[in-house]
């Protein structure tokens, strides 16, 4: 099975695919999680993504691309979260895809409001050791725990990803209702309610 999970920045995409990978064994492919990394460790994808990343802009789409084809597994049920980002990775993620003889099932949509998502995005959270993402409000780390918060989590980055998301990312909610396979999800809800609804989609459909 092949997910898509799509929706502005601080949605709670990474939230509830952490959670699905973890206790239904789909693998998590996130992009920003993996070009995090790269950027990290000073690689050539890390060196090249770094300035886009910074000022809240896209990765060029062959960057992207390429780096799909490099760590879709070979098996397994895969959550492809925060990818693709635009018409023309979605294309190519088909293609891939078509070639594997598979196709995506489903693709959640986080509808938020801005509001939210400048909440959620400023109270976030996350603890270098291991990844947990927190938020100070709705998931506080546990007492003890050393959090950082994500560079691109300033108010001026926000604005400009929101931004990015209306231009570049939302026209993917029309190409993928047109396939008929679209979920949106009021993710205004809290974190419990929002697993449980995508686990109803999966195993019942809807
Ligand atoms: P990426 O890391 O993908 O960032 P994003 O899409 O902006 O998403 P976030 O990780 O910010 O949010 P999320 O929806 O996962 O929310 P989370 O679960 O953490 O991308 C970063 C950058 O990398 C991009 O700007 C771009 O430069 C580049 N990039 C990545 N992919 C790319 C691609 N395909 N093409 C080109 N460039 C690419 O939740 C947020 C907070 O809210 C947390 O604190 C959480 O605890 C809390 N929370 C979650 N759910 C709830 C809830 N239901 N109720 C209350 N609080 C909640």
């Amino acid at each position: 099975m092949i997910l898509v999970f799509l929706g502005p920045p601080g949605a709670g995409k990474g939230t509830q695919a952490k959670r699905l990978a973890e206790e239904k064994g789909f693998v998590h492919i996130s992009t920003g999680d993996i070009l995090r990394d790269a950027v990290q460790r000073e690689t050539d994808l890390g060196k090249k993504a770094k300035e886009y990343m910074d000022r809240g802009e896209l990765v060029p789409d062959e960057l992207i691309i390429a780096l799909i084809e490099e760590v879709f597994p070979k098996h397994g049920k895969v959550i492809f979260d925060g990818f693709p980002r635009t018409v023309a990775q979605a294309e190519a993620l088909d293609k891939m895809l078509e070639n594997k003889g598979l196709k995506v099932d489903y693709v959640f949509l986080f509808d938020v409001s801005d509001n939210v998502v400048i909440e959620r995005l400023s109270g976030r959270r996350i603890d270098p050791k291991t990844g947990t993402v927190y938020h100070v409000k709705y998931n506080p780390p546990p007492p003890g725990v050393k959090v950082i918060q994500r560079e691109d989590d300033k108010p001026e980055v926000i604005k400009k990803r929101l931004e990015v998301y209306r231009k570049q990312t939302a026209p993917l909610i029309e190409y993928y209702e047109k396939k008929g396979i679209l979920k949106k999800l009021d993710a205004v809800k809290p974190i419990e309610e929002l697993y449980k609804e995508v686990l109803g989609v999966l195993e019942n459909g809807n």
